[in-house]
């Protein structure tokens, strides 16, 4: 695949994400790190990270997520939260929350840290364990959530979404009130990489979509400012697909832990794309004019029906990951938009995927290395 001739890109990334390791306590089958995991061994150094985020900083970049895996098992974690910091970059922690104690939270708190999303995998603690793998998991999220706010730091929880706690979802609202949070994420999974793997175990029924709905609807009228809620729907039960990451190359750039980086984190689906590495380009070079990031950049690479479509500016066609996945084409239309010649197809795996009684869950982890 070869990418046209462009100018460069002029505008900057809005936020990078950095994913700092894929080394995991949790094991959730809704993964979005990719399916071949970086090992220990391949991670860049505090050194590289902290050029990385001077690179962004002079970028334009303006927020800094900090994401895995589970970032905090990096032991550099305050150096790399101070070094932006230092640089005014706003750094938001991405975390289970489920092994880090009050004290590395203070740590991470005086090296400047701005801001905490944690995931809740369940509500009830035996769902909780058995989505995320992990033992004894809601007990600890929660006294890590109540320690966030002990230290003033904003709260965002995120709750990823499916068939198996749907039926919760109110829980989860009276939860994040509970714990102070600011912002509720209610995120339905987007089945890409390993969560397709587990899609028929995670689909939910469109009664169970619709019902989610009218709880977000309803939560909003109620709480208005007193809680943000956020709601991304099944792409599968969409009208029209999301605007992927903003838009390829428009708004995110995504570094792996060994230094790859991405327009999306699911782009490594994509065959014949090559990712540049932070070791051997300037992060410049490869948002303004790196192949990658050019190559569904804008709308030239489209074709019918998106081309000449009135939204093509509002969602970019879509998701070019799902496109190849689902269809096997990075350039076709979104499957989860109506217009797709495969939009009723993929629908109807969908629901009956959704009736069927769902398979277990297929777990990974990245197998602990040697020390
Ligand atoms: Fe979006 Fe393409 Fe569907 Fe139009 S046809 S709504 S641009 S995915
Ligand atoms: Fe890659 Fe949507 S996840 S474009």
């Amino acid at each position: 695949m070869t990418a046209p001739a462009r100018e460069p890109w002029r505008e900057p990334p809005i936020g990078l994400l950095a994913e700092l390791t894929h080394r995991c306590p949790l094991a959730c089958p809704y993964c979005s790190n990719p399916l071949e995991l970086t090992r220990r061994e391949r991670e860049l150094s505090t050194a590289s990270w902290e050029r990385v985020l001077e690179e962004a900083a002079e970028l334009g970049v303006l927020q800094l997520h900090l994401s895995g895996g589970e970032p905090t098992l990096r032991g550099d974690l305050e150096a790399i939260v101070a070094r932006a910091r230092a640089l005014e970059l706003y750094s938001n922690l991405i975390t289970a929350g489920v092994g880090v104690s009050e004290r590395r939270l203070e740590a991470l708190a005086a090296a400047g840290l701005d801001h905490v999303q944690l995931s809740v995998q369940d509500v009830d603690p035996a769902g909780c364990d058995r989505i995320g793998g992990f033992q004894g998991s809601l007990a600890r999220k929660l006294a890590f959530a109540r320690a966030v706010r002990r230290l003033g730091l904003p709260l965002t929880l995120n709750a990823v979404v499916h068939r198996h706690n749907l039926d919760r979802l109110e829980r989860f609202v009276e939860l994040a009130l509970e714990l102070g949070a600011d912002r509720l994420e209610v995120a339905h999974v987007q089945y890409y990489g390993w969560a397709l793997a587990n899609r028929a175990a995670l689909m939910p029924t469109r009664a169970q979509l619709d019902r989610s709905v009218e709880i977000v609807k309803a939560a909003r009228a109620r709480l208005g400012d007193r809680l943000l809620i956020d709601f991304v729907v099944p792409d599968y039960y969409a009208t029209h697909p999301k605007p992927c990451a903003s838009g390829w190359g428009r708004a995110v750039i995504v570094v792996g832990p060994d230094g790859r980086v991405l327009p999306c984190h699911a782009a490594h689906v994509i065959p014949g794309l090559v990712f540049p590495n932070v070791e051997e380009k300037p992060l410049r070079w490869i948002w303004q004019e790196s192949p990658a990031f050019q190559r569904f950049r804008g709308l030239d690479w489209m074709r019918e029906p998106c081309r000449s479509c009135a939204r093509r500016e509002i969602d970019f066609g879509g998701c070019r990951c799902q496109a190849m996945q689902l269809l096997g084409d990075p350039e076709a239309t979104d499957p989860a938009c109506t217009l797709s010649p495969e939009h009723a197809r993929i629908m109807a795996l969908a629901e009956a995927e959704a009736a069927a009684p769902p398979p277990a869950f297929r777990y990974r982890r990245l197998e602990p290395v040697p020390a």
